[in-house]
């Protein structure tokens, strides 16, 4: 079992930060699984082969999901710039751009033109946790 998710000395680091690690490396690896299926999947011409890799795949995306979730779940700064970012149309640098901002100024993350409906969590209150 490796330990390189550790970057300082995992005796030093509080539990919670070595869980947050964990959880980075585990949000890396199914990013590089999903890379590799979408990689064998290019290639492969076998149906049976082609079948079973595309559902490994959709499981590798919920790996995935699962794991950035819990990620933002503990950092509130973090999801709040997603929030200002995923799941919307047009440019991502300038949502990125924009959402970085609004939360340098304390806002939620989306520049004011661009909020949604309300569906806040009250997350704002979260944020000087999440810098930590
Ligand atoms: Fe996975």
């Amino acid at each position: 079992m490796g330990f390189d998710q550790y970057h300082e000395p995992p005796e030093e680091l509080p539990q919670e930060t070595r869980t947050f690690a964990r959880l980075c490396a585990s949000l890396t690896e199914e990013a590089e699984a999903i890379g590799w299926y979408h990689q064998r999947l290019a290639l492969e011409a076998d149906p049976e082969a082609r079948a079973v890799m595309a559902d490994a795949v959709d499981e590798e995306y919920k790996h995935f999901s699962m794991n950035l979730e819990a990620l933002f779940r503990r950092t509130p700064t973090w999801r709040e710039i997603a929030r200002g970012v995923l799941f919307r149309d047009g440019d991502i640098v300038e949502h990125a751009e924009a959402a970085e901002a609004a939360v340098a100024e304390g806002g939620d993350g989306f520049p004011d033109e661009a909020a949604p409906a309300d569906d806040s969590l009250g997350i704002g209150s979260l944020r000087e946790a999440g810098r930590s």
